[in-house]
């Protein structure tokens, strides 16, 4: 069990440390992408220019 100790520290800490726990964490692009194709581009194209739901690079371009 080497997860538990992290998540009573999430758990038991202030809601400013728990912010810092999140921002401290690391992206993962590869790890993103799968989870893109297989939960998101069905709607959204491969592309991320939209289909069924709206385009998400006409959403970030706006900011
Ligand atoms: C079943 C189709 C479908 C799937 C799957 C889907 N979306 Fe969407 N998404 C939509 C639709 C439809 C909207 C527009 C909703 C609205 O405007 O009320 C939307 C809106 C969005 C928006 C807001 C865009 C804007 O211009 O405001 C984002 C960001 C988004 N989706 C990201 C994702 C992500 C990330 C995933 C995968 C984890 C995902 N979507 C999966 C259909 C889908």
């Amino acid at each position: 069990m080497k997860v538990l100790p992290l998540f009573l520290m999430i758990g038991c800490a202030s809601e400013a440390d728990r912010a810092q726990a999140i921002l401290d964490l690391t992206g993962d692009p590869a790890a993103g992408e799968t989870t893109y194709t297989q939960q998101c581009s069905a709607c959204h194209a491969a592309d991320g220019t939209g289909g069924t739901g709206p385009s998400l690079v006409a959403a970030y371009a706006e900011g």
